[in-house]
């Protein structure tokens, strides 16, 4: 994509009318991911599905129309929760709290939202909320006030940037924490008046709005609300963006496919784009995903047909943003290895603004939503992550060394290199039938490669580490429908992945699974519109795996769909086995996180109801497992990213990504004002909070 429009606008590569998938705007397919899901699926190979009689039949049957199902069937995973997997449970970072028990947020039942198209952030009764900090404010010393018609590069590699995503919060000395941000991608029809700058001044400025935030923030009372602190007091403000230096780590540093013009070594990358979900790590780090970086990289004068095979399993086709003309190593032509810089899980040490993040290569290079950490039962870190590509793989690493959960600061040095050595596993599941009321079966996590040996023929180590998607297609793990967060629940040890969505699922490339049961489901144009069946899987899943043991290290796991995603009026609907008739209709999970609890919250993205997006409570365990309920919404327009239940269970922070980002809409005709601050939308975090009792 390189023209631009007079008023220095991407011209959108508006798709042929009725292939848009969901109800995404053109606007947010074209500016997050590139449009991929108007191109096939990047997996060319034909394994990878539930292939057993069972499953065939799943197709031919519709499983879970509903009605046969009984709360009986649930018991299916319910014998797994034992005292080993408690103990095996996540030890997550302490997070701020406050003596004196827990809020309402992880205990207490609300009246849930009722679905609304309002351009508003609308929270349960009884709660509150504020934004804590919008696109273009202060984040370091020195930081303009923002203007939107003076932004500057220098400027937005001091302001927090655009399109906020993965919330963490790292606890400080008493009421402070560090509250860490991605900043995924740019809209530059929302962010730039018409005609103010100049094209390359657009491509510049959006490049330098991508990256992360870390921004010093203090609990307010008696409300659990947060506010930023003043940037005086605020020494550990960091903005980390285009021009920010990473390490490579691990067996692909040096590796001749990631040396470049300006990096003859292979050691060290400028920068990190399309940051979409992360984990905060126990030993007080953030990791963060680089998902849709494909889309970043022109063609030039052509593509290198070394590297023929492996660009088109990544999408990387050369339609890129134009920003080639701004910086020549987005121009695959001259700089052909610059992309494989890219799609690393990065790690973060917010506590120390001095230092050197870093990319992983032992966490494999594929479209990484996120990575969060579960410690096994003999102390070895476990990431858990997911590719986001219709078709594409779960994934974990487990760490060659253990987590020393001291405290010292000796401790903490042997930590940081955790993610540096270890073996990379991809998934296969496999289906028990459908006979037993459940979808649910075993699964096997495959070696791919440690770093020292690779377990795929004709692949090197550093091969299969750079080339990851292509070395997990040789071993047939499952095709999965867009794989989004992954997340060990640090109260019952199981691990929860979101699948957003599959418009393909039951095509003939990729026929259905146990795992992956829907060729149809039901969506709605707009709220109260009737229920119309659309082809695919449109509403998404929330998995549930259950490692063997209770250890996270286990290569064998045993799953069930926990969640089939949509309106409960939807015949294919499954909330956990809880009555259809008292929860909230969800579609589209995405990020997923933990109350103190255990309760999963959810923020959707893409909701194909009618309604805006929004973030979901649904305990896992007990009579009031499934039960989800809806706790906010976002405005129109806008996902909502996060989540994060601060651990007094008071206080919900979210990131409220592409207010306003409907089709059509510019920055002088906005589809929405949200956080009405000003006469234009901006991506902002947001804190929702329990109102003290009057
Ligand atoms: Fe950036 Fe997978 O969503
Ligand atoms: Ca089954
Ligand atoms: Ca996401």
């Amino acid at each position: 994509m390189t023209s631009v429009r007079p008023e220095n606008r991407p011209l959108l590569a508006l798709a042929p009318e009725g292939t848009r998938h969901g109800s995404r705007s053109h606007m947010t397919c074209f500016f997050r991911c590139g449009n991929a899901c108007d191109r096939p699926e990047p997996n060319p190979t034909d394994h990878g599905h539930v292939r057993d009689e069972i499953a065939r039949a799943v197709g031919r049957r519709g499983f879970l129309r509903g009605g046969g199902i009984t709360a009986g069937a649930l018991l299916v995973g319910g014998v797994l929760q034992s005292g080993a997997l408690a103990a095996a449970a996540t030890q997550a970072p302490r997070r701020p709290g406050r003596p004196g028990g827990h809020g309402a947020l992880g205990h207490a039942t609300f009246t849930p939202v009722q679905p609304n198209r309002r351009d508003a952030f609308v929270t349960a009764e009884g709660f509150g909320h504020e934004v804590v900090i919008r696109w273009g404010d202060p984040v370091v010393k020195g930081a303009p006030e923002f203007d939107p018609r003076a932004q500057t590069v220098e400027s937005a590699r001091k302001q927090f940037g655009y399109n906020c995503d993965y919330v963490g919060l790292l606890p400080l000395e008493g009421d402070e924490a560090l509250l860490v941000v991605n900043h995924e991608y740019t809209d530059e029809n929302l962010m730039f008046p018409a005609g103010a700058y100049s094209s390359d001044e657009v491509k510049r400025i959006a490049i330098a709005s991508h990256g992360m935030s870390v921004v010093k923030v203090r609990r307010h009372r008696p409300a659990s609300s947060w506010k930023r602190t003043g940037l005086g007091h605020a020494t550990q403000n960091r903005r980390i963006h285009d021009a920010t230096p990473f390490e490579l780590t691990g067996p692909v540093a040096g590796d001749p496919r990631v040396r470049t013009t300006a990096d003859p070594t292979g050691t060290t990358v400028l920068g990190t784009f399309n940051n979409c979900a992360g984990g905060t790590t126990p030993w007080g780090t953030v990791l963060s995903g680089e998902e849709n970086f494909n889309q970043y990289f022109d063609k030039g004068a052509g593509l290198d047909a070394r590297y023929t095979a492996q660009y088109a399993r990544y999408g990387i086709n050369g339609s890129g943003k134009g920003w080639g003309s701004v910086d020549p190593r987005f121009d695959l032509s001259k700089e052909p290895h610059e992309p494989h810089r890219f799609g690393w899980i990065v790690e973060v040490d917010p506590y120390d603004p001095a230092s050197t993040p870093r990319k992983h290569t032992m966490l494999g290079r594929f479209k990484h939503e996120g990575a969060n950490i579960a410690i096994s039962t003999d102390g070895h870190a476990v990431a858990y992550m997911g590719d986001d590509e219709r078709g594409d793989y779960l994934y974990k690493f487990v760490s060659a060394d253990t987590y020393d959960p001291s405290g010292t600061k000796a401790a903490r040095a042997r930590n940081l290199q955790l993610l540096t050595r270890g073996t990379l596993y991809v998934a296969k599941l496999v289906g028990d039938g459908t006979e037993d009321g459940q979808h649910d079966g075993t699964g096997t996590w495959i070696p791919l490669a440690s770093d020292t040996r690779s377990f795929v023929p004709g692949m090197s180590v550093a091969d299969v580490l750079l080339f990851t998607r292509l070395a997990a297609d040789k071993v047939a793990p499952t095709k999965m429908d867009r794989p989004e967060d992954v997340e060990p629940n640090p109260v019952n040890g199981k691990v929860y992945a979101a699948l957003t969505n599959n418009s393909n699922r039951g095509s003939a490339a990729m026929p259905v699974d146990e795992a992956n049961p829907l060729a149809g489901s039901h969506v709605r144009a707009s709220i109260g519109a009737p229920l119309t069946k659309a082809s695919g899987n449109r509403n998404g899943y929330v998995l549930e795996l259950t490692p063997a043991a209770g250890d996270h290290a286990a290569t064998e796991f045993t799953w069930d769909l926990f969640l089939v995603c949509g309106d409960p009026a939807a015949p294919e609907t499954w909330f956990g086995g809880f009555d259809k008739s008292l929860v909230s209709p969800i579609s589209c999970p995405d990020n997923v996180a933990f109350d103190s609890a255990g309760n999963l919250w959810i923020s959707t993205d893409g909701n194909v109801l009618g309604s805006n997006d929004g973030v979901f409570r649904v305990p896992v365990t007990g009579p009031n497992r499934g039960q989800v309920q809806q706790f906010c919404t976002v405005p129109k327009g806008a996902e909502a990213c996060g989540p994060l239940v601060a651990d007094d269970d008071r206080s919900l922070f979210v990131a409220v990504q592409h207010p306003g980002e409907i089709d059509g809409a510019t920055f002088e005709q906005p589809a929405s004002t949200w956080p009405h601050t000003d006469a234009f939308p901006r991506p902002s975090v947001v804190v929702a909070y329990e109102l003290p009792v009057r």
